[in-house]
């Protein structure tokens, strides 16, 4: 392993094993240790974990339980001027027959964003790092980083947990039902790139799209987390949250160095054509499952693909995504992605750039 051959080592040869269920045998877990504080073969500098005040910190082990108290006046379940649908007017429209459809439209939001997270974090994140706590996932990291992996475990097990649990609080609270679809719409547009990717890249892309996922900031989301309109139990769990994810930010901002150093450059070169897409499968709206909300609300189909077209132009859509996205683009810039002319094209043509 160490290691001349980079482009030999066990996680190439688990990049091109997806059969097996992306397990690698052991991808050089032994002498991981070895790499911690001092700057590594691959180039990444020496580890100064996120985590060093975790145990007094974390939300799951610091944080009590958030109860969802009955909304005094002026609260909602979710900050109104998030969640355009509200303040439709054809939505608007119907307010006279559903006095209470404004906290519905509302109270649907909030479910489809606590189910997103709750997925995201046990199907998607935490797969991923449980390969990285196990050094099964064929990128070498020193072992403090490692370790690491093991409280992002427990946080993002915790913030799927919390996610249920506040949601069924809002449930008992209001009579709304949830009425999602099984599988959200980001992990079906996942699933379908995964499908239309070389078999030799499908692992790595299943980490970048963490690495995207982790990195995204989502700067309105966290100023919720301070809104005093918001319902107390909602705002503190997307502070908690937040607070949380800060850590896991920079550590897949070292990750992806790691990761990086470890590549081939053609590999390299093909792992960043695949991240705009990636930033966008994570930013673009859940379309499918707005237009099913409005039919709920019983306008025609006709009218919720207008409504939907009209609350999601591709303009905004896009510069959604270019914000949502500047931390990550700048570190994939930083690992030097962005210096290849046609990586460079591909993300200014998602509106990256
Ligand atoms: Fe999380
Ligand atoms: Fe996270």
């Amino acid at each position: 392993m160490g290691c001349s051959a980079v482009s030999l080592c066990p996680k190439q040869a688990l990049f091109a094993r997806r059969d097996d269920g992306g397990a690698t045998d052991g991808g050089g877990t032994g002498e991981d240790g070895a790499d911690e504080g001092r700057t590594g073969e691959d180039g990444a500098e020496t580890y100064v974990s996120p985590f060093r005040t975790w145990y007094e910190r974390a939300t799951v082990r610091s944080s009590e339980r958030r109860r969802l108290d009955p909304l005094t006046d002026g609260q909602d379940f979710f900050a109104p001027e998030l969640v355009p649908l509200a303040s439709h007017p054809l939505i608007a429209g119907l307010r006279g027959e559903r006095p209470d459809l404004h906290r519905e439209v509302l109270v649907r939001h909030l479910y489809r964003y606590l189910d997103f997270t709750a997925k995201l974090e046990h199907l998607v994140v935490n797969r991923t790092v449980l390969g990285i706590a196990h050094g099964t996932i064929g990128v070498r990291v020193p072992e403090a980083m490692r370790l690491d992996a093991f409280k992002i475990y427990c946080d993002e097990a915790y913030h799927a947990l919390f996610s249920a649990d506040l949601a069924a609080q809002v449930r008992e609270a209001t009579d709304v039902r949830a009425d999602l679809a099984r599988v959200p719409y980001f992990i079906t547009r996942l699933q379908r790139f995964l499908e239309e990717t070389p078999d030799d890249l499908s692992a790595l892309t299943e980490i970048l799209f963490v690495i995207v996922s982790e990195t995204l900031i989502t700067a309105q989301l966290a100023e919720m987390g301070n809104d005093r309109s918001v319902a107390p139990a909602v705002r503190e769990t997307v502070r908690d949250h937040a607070l949380d994810e800060g850590r896991h930010h920079a550590y897949f901002a070292i990750f992806l160095r790691h990761l990086w150093g470890q590549l081939t450059p053609a590999t390299r070169r093909r792992a960043a054509l695949r991240v705009p897409r990636l930033i966008r499968i994570f930013t673009d709206p859940d379309v499918p499952s707005v237009e099913k909300e409005i039919v709920g609300y019983g306008l025609p189909r006709d009218d919720a693909k207008q409504i939907v077209a009209e609350l999601f132009p591709d303009a905004s859509v896009t510069a959604y995504a270019k914000s949502v996205a500047q931390q990550t683009v700048r570190h994939f810039a930083s690992v030097g992605a962005l210096d290849d002319e046609q990586v460079r094209a591909e993300f200014a043509a998602y509106g990256l750039l």
